[in-house]
């Protein structure tokens, strides 16, 4: 994350340089992630200057096809996929630099092939040795390719050039098989060439958490349990599987968005300031961060957690299936597709103050926002007006869509009585600084090239994220429900879920 300030949108990308020379290899170059984001990205940053003068894309999959032929189909590819509106010529200089090589991940006879590739590349594109491998496979083979790589000394690293390795999750499948996956990298990386995605940490207004937290004096003064009520997390989505039926059965919602992207947005919004904004400072105060979280016992889970899976309902104004009737789902799942907690966080910042989360498919409004709530005040003065008749002051950082900042307060309803009402102060990121669609892996694909990890997970912060929804989902696990399905699709998730704040005296915003 490269820090420049702006006055104003002119200025937002002053002192962003182009990354050094490097190559960087695709694991899966034939599949969806490749055609639907990676090579969006990298032509977003060819078009906004920042990839290296000296670049090149190899990618590497077991399809079947030429150079010529790979050209040709990310040619394609790119005028469907792409943000902006493609230009031929930048594009013609982009793909003179792409390489392709068809090969097993499993067969070590791939890997001499990319070694000779890559010395091939090193000449005709100037690239230094420096490598960057993008394993966008299915995890399965993470192992297999990282040690590969190691055996042909593919990620053998010296004092002239660097060898890093992004993955992207699942990292495991709950502690200890994400102890092993780190422990079985671990054996052939070093720490620092691992760059763990999580693609919420390339979205820009999870990245301005950090920013308005620690960038302006007002807010940070209040952002503790004497100003704060509670805080809410809400990552809701309107779609369903998605076709993804069968990843999705051994997954779920804790799996798929708790453990990473919810606890992403927990983590900026919790974290005590860091010494500086070097990857390891930010990393250990996400570690602290997550280790802080009260462990849930068992008896807590009961009480503190809610599972829920849509039934068939109406969202968007279309009708839609259950979930136990998408493609490659068992008509008795009991895999969750809403999940909400509470947690609460051990330290002098945050004793007292609940985090509720929630995420959930098929769900009422697409939405992901932080909203803040803060304690009322201690008694009102004002005639007419009870503090029970007063809405709480609410902070909201809108994530997506509408990104933007929204602060309540109240206000005099003018007029001879005194008499408040709830008054609105908004930020939208349109407003300021335009929209250039992205697709969210630009921040990222830059920073590892240029060697900063700060958006990136380290493996502590993995396995304390299990350590943390491990207990969940082994009670969940142990005491399957026979509830489900518990919430229409197109509802706002399971009744458990409002109750879960209600016994709290609280409500989810809506
Ligand atoms: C992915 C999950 O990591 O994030 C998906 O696997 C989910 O199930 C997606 O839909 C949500 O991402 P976004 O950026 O659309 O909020």
């Amino acid at each position: 994350m490269t820090v420049a300030t702006a006055v104003n949108s002119d200025l937002a990308t002053a002192s962003v340089h182009p990354a050094g020379p490097c190559a960087i290899v695709i694991f899966g170059a034939a599949g969806d992630l490749t055609k639907r984001l990676l090579m969006p990205a990298l032509y977003n940053l060819a078009h906004t200057n920042l990839l290296p003068k000296d670049f090149a894309i190899v990618g590497v999959a077991h399809t079947s096809m030429s150079q010529d032929d790979f050209r040709h189909k990310l040619r394609q590819e790119i005028q469907e996929f792409a943000t902006v509106s493609v230009d031929n010529q930048l594009w013609q200089q982009l793909e003179q630099r792409l390489y392709y090589l068809s090969g097993e991940f499993q067969d070590p006879n791939t890997y001499r092939q990319l070694q000779n590739l890559l010395q091939q590349v090193d000449q005709e594109c100037g690239t230094q040795n420096n490598y960057l491998y993008y394993l966008a496979t299915s995890s399965n083979f993470f192992c297999d390719i990282i040690s590969q790589l190691g055996a042909t000394g593919l990620v053998q690293e010296t004092e002239e050039y660097w060898r890093r390795v992004i993955i992207e999750k699942p990292f495991g499948h709950d502690l200890e098989s994400a102890r092993a996956l780190n422990k079985n990298i671990g054996s052939v990386l070093k720490e620092s060439q691992i760059y763990r995605i999580d693609h919420y940490l390339g979205k820009e207004t999870v990245q301005n958490i950090l920013m308005f937290r620690f960038g302006n004096s007002l807010f940070e003064s209040v952002w503790n349990r004497h100003y704060i009520d509670h805080v809410q997390i809400t990552v809701a989505e309107t779609v369903g599987v998605e076709g993804r039926g069968n990843f999705y059965e051994g997954t779920g919602a804790v799996r798929d968005m708790v453990q990473n992207h919810l606890f992403q947005l927990l983590s900026m919004t919790a974290i005590e300031p860091p010494v500086s904004f070097d990857a390891d400072a930010v990393r250990d105060e996400k570690s602290k961060l997550l280790k802080a979280i009260q462990p849930l016992t068992p008896e807590d889970v009961l009480t503190h957690t809610v599972r829920g899976q849509y039934g068939e309902g109406i969202v968007k104004g279309k009708s839609v299936p259950a979930y136990r009737f998408e493609p490659r789902v068992a008509s008795g799942s009991n895999t969750e597709t809403y999940a909400a907690l509470k947690l609460t966080i051990d330290n002098w910042r945050w004793a007292g103050v609940p985090f509720y989360l929630r995420t959930g498919k098929r769900l009422s409004k697409r939405t992901t926002e932080i909203a803040v709530q803060f304690k009322q005040v201690p008694s009102l003065v004002f005639r007419q007006t009870s503090v029970d008749q007063l809405t709480p002051n609410f902070l909201v950082l809108r994530i997506q869509p509408d990104e933007g900042i929204n602060f309540q307060f109240g206000a005099k309803i003018p007029g001879p009585t005194v008499q408040m009402g709830s008054v609105n102060m908004d930020f939208c990121y349109a407003d300021y600084f335009g929209t250039t669609p992205s697709t969210g892996y630009e921040t990222l694909l830059y920073d590892c090239m240029i060697g900063d990890a700060t958006l990136f997970q380290r493996s502590d912060n993995v396995e304390l994220g299990w350590s943390v929804v491990t207990p969940i989902l082994d009670v969940w696990s142990a005491l399957p429900t026979r509830e489900f399905p518990n919430y229409a699709a197109g509802s706002w998730g399971p009744k458990e879920a409002d109750e879960l704040l209600r016994r709290d005296g609280r409500q989810w915003r809506e």
